[in-house]
């Protein structure tokens, strides 16, 4: 009897094996990130200079110009698609966000100039939400201590229509209101938009993990204003981070209101969410590392107690293996310099 022969039981399966070499270990990778996973945040303010956000090492709010030039950079990058936020200058925020629906407000115009250099060569997807418009901070319209939803809906319509107008190409309503999907829809079809996609914020939890954003477009201080008049916090219509079948029930909804496509939001904090939503329903499944997530890593690293560039790879990594087709991530340009096609 040969020596190799079958000893009756398994021969021992060494799954060392294939973590022997780099090359193998490439060869047997299950996911690979790719820079057309990744779209790009970006800030955007009325002043000439960009200014750093503190709570965001390496990141700035940009003047329009440097959008633009940060978009070529985004392009050159392979990247697919920048997030366009915009910081509003306080005087414009009222109790009825009417700037949002002014097609000359900072968010319009940073689109047509972004939109005028490079066309459709480069993908602008924006929030359709009133935070940044409104004095108090919230998605919604305030009264006597409740968030409207219906009255809420029908401004972010009107959002989403100059938006589109503008040229952005991809509305992402952040909002959380209920039925908005479908009321959005509408009004993009009725204005000739049809051809403008939404990606929903579907599975959105009220976190923690967003604080340094409201410091970057300035909302925090307006949301504790909003204190004040009852609603401190956003936990009436983001989700709690306690829920998963909740999370299923808003997808469901948004995709039978006509959402293209489905945003999971942190992403970090909800990978079984991005995974659930992925194979249940089969459709693009967006993920968003949201600020606090890059300020941690950022802040480790800064401080030399984590190597930033390897864990900024492997957190949004992971977001990919557990089923996200897209990734918003302000690590974006860093991870495209790494994976480079
Ligand atoms: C606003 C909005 C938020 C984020 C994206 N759109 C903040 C919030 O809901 O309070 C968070 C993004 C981030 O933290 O990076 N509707």
């Amino acid at each position: 009897m040969s020596q190799h022969a079958y000893p009756g039981r398994f021969p021992d399966t060494r799954l060392r094996r294939t973590r022997r070499h780099e090359w193998l270990r490439r060869a047997v990778a299950e996911t690979t990130l790719s820079t057309a996973d990744l779209v790009w945040p970006l800030f955007v303010h009325a002043h000439e200079a960009a200014a750093p956000v503190t709570s965001m090492p390496g990141v700035e709010r940009l003047p329009i110009e440097g959008v633009v030039r940060t978009a070529g950079e985004a392009l050159r990058l392979g990247i697919p698609a920048i997030a366009i936020f915009p910081v509003v200058e306080p005087a414009l925020k009222t109790d009825d966000a009417a700037h949002a629906c002014d097609p000359n407000n900072l968010a319009c115009r940073t689109v047509r100039a972004v939109k005028q250099e490079f066309g459709d060569a480069l993908g602008i997807v924006c929030d359709v939400a009133l935070d940044p418009y409104t004095s108090h901070g919230h998605d919604g319209l305030l009264r006597d201590g409740r968030i409207l939803n219906d009255e809420t809906v029908e401004v972010l319509c009107r959002q989403a229509v100059v938006l589109a107008a503008a040229g952005c190409d991809v509305v992402a309503p952040s909002d959380m209101m209920d039925g908005r999907v479908g009321s959005i829809r509408m009004a993009l079809d009725e204005a000739d938009h049809d051809d403008v996609c939404i990606l929903a914020y579907a599975a959105k939890y009220a976190s923690a993990f967003y604080g340094p954003f409201r410091d970057a477009v300035g909302s925090s201080a307006a949301l504790g204003t909003a204190a004040g008049r009852g609603v401190g916090d956003k936990k009436t219509y983001q989700m709690d981070p306690a829920n998963v079948d909740e999370a299923l029930r808003e997808v469901a909804l948004d995709i039978a209101e006509g959402a293209d496509m489905v945003m999971v939001k942190p992403a970090g904090t909800s990978l079984d969410i991005i995974h659930r939503v992925k194979t249940t329903f089969g459709v693009p499944t967006f993920a968003y590392q949201v600020s606090g997530e890059y300020a941690m890593i950022k802040a480790a690293a800064d401080n030399g107690w984590l190597d930033g560039a390897k864990a900024a790879l492997e957190s949004v990594l992971v977001i990919k293996r557990a089923g996200a087709d897209g990734i918003l991530t302000y690590f974006a340009p860093e991870i495209a310099r790494v994976v480079q096609g």
